[in-house]
């Protein structure tokens, strides 16, 4: 019935009543959308978050306690599980204490962009893998990172990530490296802490992941990790030191794997001594998801809320070892204070996520940028690179779907590509252990670089037809892939598939051909000799192609450099094979005895182990190439400021950014055999120009841990300070002096 009809039906009492009920209506909206929260003290945001947080816990009943320490289960994430009516999707859900004005959480798995965006038709951006982030050694560039995930989380109604996973490259081969920033501590620990202080920025709950020592994801959930204290203060935990002091996390997800004989989210040494205690960690501690194996254990221990929620640890059981005294109500006092003050502290309770359209060119441009600066160039004989947009020019492109997309990383941190899968596109979000190809086509933006060049695709699938074209070509360039994801190692440093074969029959066909690695992290290269040009472009993320043409094309000059060592093969490594997986299986989780991973080569870790072993790498961390030279020079120390000085020029024709980097060998005291990176800064230099650094020297990087007085100790005396290029190349050196 029309609408002006069914008014002429009505009388003066119908409308009246009509009038009435709309009324109780929009009442009744109102109060769904939150009660009367001026009547809560504690929503006085001129309040400390912990005062805040105490006020409501004094309100709250025992089963409000219980609720909020443990999500509210599977969800979205297995078909079985029922999706909580207010869930907006994510992997994590915790239900709220509506007649308190506490929200309910709503987490989603954002490691390089959004999760399961195509669930419920969103859409999000994917950013260049971390650890291709982690190449532009740029903070503010990491910042800006967390800012484009937490600006779409709270687009799409999300007030909390999954992210900032900080596990350093112990393990190169490590299916989630790509998830994280790399091997060496401090440049791990600074790029992961401003990427979660960028989420913060948005007002958007920000985490820590994962843990610790989840180094590799083979036998994740029964390997028992040891390694002695000294060591783990020194390398994996001083990477979580420092991104927890710099990011101020609302949570830290504590891992799957054991330290010692306890599980990560039931260890003491672990969650109470070192992050609750040392490094004063104000957040609540999550459970990695079913990550949780006690109640009382758990509980005391440290671990502050299960996820995803439904395996009953923290449920009735924890509510009956509290009643029962097995657990003191202040530690579930602690727990819910936890995440109170990190709701208040973050501004989820005062400012909650507002509905709106994701920006997806913003977006772009965000990642292009950022890939711009991750893209590392490896190796340039003749200046093959940049390549010239001539008439003449023919180009072969070789192989990794360049003519559809690039490539991203699997598992909890895929994000679904829009129109999906470039290589195969169907109807709904991406599938497990499925590599997914973005739509960013390199081969599209070559040719609109070279647009009178003849650009032809080949997918390489044939190594002698991909030779053909080669040599029918003026360049070849070829690309090569290593998809990795969650819940799976590499079985070696070697690319998959053939792809070595490829690359040599293409380089004996074609003197002038480049490699462009899509890798998840450090790959062998048997054939590096035989090219002229390697390009390491990681996952690059939506404008990942447009950054590599600018690249290849010299609009862009690369910057970044390596934030892993690249070994020369396998057995280069302290461990030449993954601890614990099976020959000939890429299959690492879930079907393995618990076994021992003793990590023997302790704080060695990535190029310390190089050093300390003489070993030379294929190519070594924070190294990087350029199309211009740059120049040391002039290296002072003030040891009153431990503060290091010195000058770097562009000797080159093209303007650029070099990455100086600063290394320490500690005092023979210290009986370390290797350098420690303590400082960087990234250097714009237009042809010609000269800049003078003063970088300072943190102390904490300059100590060791002395676990007898279960501290950081500065030790007196001579302190080689180095400065360059790279770790292999530290050109100028100094002395900085500790006095006792
Ligand atoms: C992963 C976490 C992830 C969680 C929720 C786990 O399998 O280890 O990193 O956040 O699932 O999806």
């Amino acid at each position: 019935m029309p609408f002006r009809k069914l008014l002429q039906g009505l009388t003066v009492t119908s409308l009246f009543a009509v009038a009435v009920l709309a009324l109780l209506g929009v009442h009744t909206v109102w109060a769904q959308a939150g009660p009367n929260t001026s009547k809560m003290p504690w929503m006085n945001k001129a309040l400390p978050p912990d005062q805040r947080a105490d006020m409501v816990l004094k309100q709250m009943t025992l089963d409000e306690k219980i609720q909020m320490v443990h999500g509210a289960g599977w969800g979205v994430l297995r078909k079985s599980s029922p999706v909580p009516a207010r869930s907006n999707f994510g992997a994590g859900f915790m239900a709220g204490i509506d007649r308190l004005g506490i929200p309910d959480i709503n987490l989603a798995d954002s490691a390089v962009g959004i999760r399961m965006a195509a669930y419920e038709g969103r859409y999000a951006t994917l950013l260049p893998s971390t650890l291709g982030a982690a190449s532009s050694w740029d903070v503010d560039s990491a910042f800006l990172y967390g800012s484009v995930i937490g600006r779409e989380l709270r687009a799409q109604g999300f007030n909390m990530t999954i992210g900032g996973g900080v596990n350093i490259t112990r393990e190169p081969r490590n299916g989630r490296n790509f998830e994280y920033a790399g091997e060496d501590p401090v440049l791990a620990g600074t790029m992961t802490g401003n990427l979660e202080k960028g989420v913060l920025s948005q007002r958007v709950m920000n985490d820590i992941k994962h843990y610790a020592l989840n180094n590799q994801e083979t036998g994740r959930n029964m390997v028992n990790v040891l390694l002695d204290k000294k060591a783990l203060r020194e390398s994996d935990l001083l990477a979580f030191e420092i991104a927890i002091g710099i990011s101020d996390p609302s949570g830290v997800m504590c891992s799957y794997n054991l330290y010692e004989g306890d599980h990560a989210c039931e260890n003491d040494y672990l969650l109470n001594q070192v992050l609750k205690k040392d490094f004063k960690f104000k957040g609540w501690v999550l459970s990695d998801w079913g990550a949780t194996h006690s109640t009382v254990k758990a509980a005391l221990n440290g671990l502050d809320q299960d996820m995803p929620g439904d395996d009953n640890y923290f449920s009735e059981p924890l509510k009956k070892a509290v009643e029962d005294g097995q657990v003191p109500k202040a530690r579930l006092d602690d727990m819910v204070h936890r995440i109170l003050r990190s709701m208040f502290a973050a501004g989820v309770v005062d400012d909650p996520p507002v509905r709106s359209v994701v920006d997806p060119f913003q977006g772009r441009d965000d990642a292009q940028h950022i890939a711009e600066e991750s893209i590392v160039l490896l190796k340039n004989a003749d200046h093959i690179l940049p390549l010239q947009a001539s008439a003449s020019a023919s180009i072969a492109l070789i192989g990794s779907h360049a003519d559809v997309g690039v490539l991203s990383g699997g598992g909890s941190a895929q994000v679904d590509a829009p129109g999906g899968n470039a290589i195969d596109p169907q109807p709904g979000g991406s599938k497990w252990g499925v590599p997914v190809y973005f739509p960013s086509s390199p081969l599209k933006y070559i040719r609109e670089k070279s647009p009178q060049a003849s650009v032809q695709y080949i997918d390489g699938t044939d190594p002698a037809a991909a030779a053909k074209l080669a040599k029918s070509s003026g360049t070849a360039i070829v690309f090569v892939n290593q998809p990795m994801s969650e819940d799976r190692d590499a079985a070696t440093l070697s690319l998959p598939e053939n792809q070595d074969a490829l690359v040599e029959a293409v380089a004996a066909a074609n003197p002038n051909t480049i490699v462009v690695l899509e890798t998840g992290g450090p790959v062998s290269m048997p054939w590096v000799h035989k090219v002229k040009g390697v390009v390491e472009m990681w996952y690059p993320g939506i404008g990942g192609a447009q950054a590599l043409a600018n690249i290849l094309f010299g609009d862009v000059n690369p910057s970044g450099k390596l934030p892993v060592t690249f070994a020369k093969d396998d057995a280069q490594l302290p461990h030449p094979m993954v601890p614990g997986l099976q020959p000939n299986s890429s299959i690492s989780n879930g079907k393995h005895k618990p076994f021992d991973l003793n990590y023997t080569e302790g704080a060695e870790v990535g190029y310390k182990w190089f050093e300390a072993k003489k070993r030379e790498p294929l190519f070594p961390f924070g190294f990087g190439l350029s199309y211009t030279c740059y120049e040391y020079s002039g290296l002072t120390v003030d040891d009153a400021q431990r503060t290091v000085h010195f000058t770097v020029r562009n000797t080159g024709e093209r303007a650029g950014t070099e990455i100086a980097e600063v290394y320490v060998a500690l005092p023979a005291a210290a009986q370390e055999s290797y350098k420690r990176l303590v400082a960087w800064q990234r250097v714009k230099l237009a042809p010609g120009e000269s800049k003078d650094v003063t970088l300072t020297m943190d102390p904490l990087y300059l100590s060791i841990f002395n676990t007898e007085k279960d501290g950081w100790q500065l030790l007196p005396g001579e302190y080689t300070v180095m400065a360059g290029a790279s770790s292999s190349d530290p050109t100028l050196h100094g002395t900085l002096h500790i006095q006792p």
